[in-house]
């Protein structure tokens, strides 16, 4: 596609994100972009721009030759898989914001994006203002990523925000967060990490070369995080936050998984409140980055849509450079982590299966305990994220090599817990 050609696009989806990308482009005509049909589910919504634009048959959109650019903006995930492929197959270039089919099904689309040599850009699926995968892609070779940590998910960070500063419970900074239209009517797919996850699964494969299924990766939300857990961070002058990261560790490989976290107030992420994004990337010899913007949203969300449809005018794709030009890493699951679990019921808390245990509190308002345990304890089971259960990291939380087997019984002995 050359630098001048005329980008003829068609549009699947109208809602916050596809109304938002109609009202950029009418405010960008030099973009030399146009959308010639949009393609929506129920036809006799009202909408904000001219009947004759819309259609509910996708095929108006998917066979048309003139259309070269399907942006696909919907919210059912194997619908929008098969527009993708459809689009693809039909020689036309995609950009796309659907996190969870692109985490579902990234196998798939880098077979077909090899087979039909096009482009699918996808940078407002991650972070969606932030251009964090083109910088993953371009800027941070391999060997120089040394970890990604980041805030990836709007809504939970407004609901810890509003729990620590606001001392609110959980369910009251819940309904503000719906109040504030950041939450979801059924907001289980924020608040259970899914949706983090599946923005994780899709960085993974940008920082490291790792294409794995969402469903391998350990994660879990902030729904048993209560008021005691985060006055027990104001303690400690920290904030609770949902951090998604990757390591790479000692022996090359990588350790990664979604899950709250202290981070101290000194910490970039403490400075990402309410519904905005962070993310924090350390390399070799450049120490630490920090990006910060908006995550989520209709104009942020189209803006990095629109930045990629631009990117598509210089026939930008991307290489996946960590995973067919390196070695690409593998994940890990032998490490170590510190963490702080709470608890109601002491009896639902498999105390043995830590390595160690250096604090006890069973008498305060919220109980818990600080360990270490380790990692493959909470691949293989969920104890940990049920029954009210909330396991918390520490602060630089990975252990990679400790020297255990004697002090773990001794310290379990000397918290007079086996
Ligand atoms: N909202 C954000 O801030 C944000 C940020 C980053 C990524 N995303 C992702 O972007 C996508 C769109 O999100 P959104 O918030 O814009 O969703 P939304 O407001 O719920 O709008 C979804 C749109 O998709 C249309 N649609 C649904 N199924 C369709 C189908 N089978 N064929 C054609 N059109 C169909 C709907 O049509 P009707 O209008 O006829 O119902 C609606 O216009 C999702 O994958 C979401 O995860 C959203």
């Amino acid at each position: 596609m050359s630098y001048h050609k005329k980008l003829t696009i068609g549009l699947f989806g109208f809602g916050v994100v596809g109304e938002g990308l109609y009202r950029i482009l009418q405010q960008t005509p030099s973009l030399k972009a146009s959308i010639k049909k949009i393609c929506i589910k129920h036809a006799d919504k009202k909408r904000n721009a001219p009947v004759e634009l819309f259609t509910t048959d996708k095929n108006v959109l998917l066979m048309d030759p003139e259309i070269n650019v399907i942006v696909e903006v919907i919210n059912e995930t194997e619908a929008a898989f098969e527009i993708v492929t459809t689009a693809l197959k039909n020689g036309k270039e995609v950009v796309s914001s659907s996190k969870k089919m692109l985490a579902e099904h990234m196998p798939e689309l880098l077979k077909l994006q090899q087979s039909t040599d096009l482009a699918v850009l996808y940078e407002a699926s991650a972070c969606a203002s932030i251009p964090v995968i083109r910088n993953l892609e371009e800027y941070y070779d391999n060997d120089l990523l040394h970890s990604i940590k980041a805030i990836v998910n709007g809504t939970t960070n407004f609901i810890l925000t509003r729990m620590y500063e606001d001392k609110l419970d959980f369910k009251q900074a819940l309904l503000l967060s719906q109040q504030a239209g950041f939450a979801e009517s059924d907001p289980t797919l924020d608040i259970e990490g899914y949706d983090a996850l599946n923005k994780w699964t899709i960085l993974l494969n940008h920082s490291y070369g790792i294409v794995e299924s969402p469903g391998n990766i350990v994660f879990s939300g902030i729904q048993n995080i209560q008021a005691g857990d985060a006055k027990v961070a104001q303690t400690k002058n920290q904030q609770i936050k949902l951090v998604a990261q990757a390591k790479k560790l000692l022996n090359g490989k990588v350790a990664a998984f979604v899950l709250p976290q202290f981070v101290g107030n000194d910490d970039q992420l403490a400075f990402v409140k309410n519904e905005y994004n962070g993310v924090v990337i350390e390399s070799g010899f450049a120490d630490k980055q920090f990006f910060y913007g908006k995550g989520a949203g209709s104009f942020p969300t189209a803006s990095a849509v629109l930045s990629d449809i631009s990117a598509l005018r210089y026939s930008y794709k991307y290489e996946y450079k960590k995973l067919y030009h390196h070695q690409p890493h593998e994940l890990t699951d032998d490490f170590y982590l510190q963490v702080y679990v709470s608890f109601q019921d002491l009896s639902l808390i498999p105390r043995d299966r830590f390595e160690w245990i250096e604090e006890w509190h069973a008498r305060d308002e919220r109980k818990y305990l600080v360990g270490a345990i380790h990692f493959r304890e909470l691949k293989n089971n969920t104890w940990w994220k049920e029954n009210n259960n909330s396991l918390i990291l520490l602060p630089d939380p990975i252990i990679e090599n400790i020297e255990i087997r004697g002090l773990k019984k001794r310290s379990l002995e000397l918290a007079g817990i086996v």
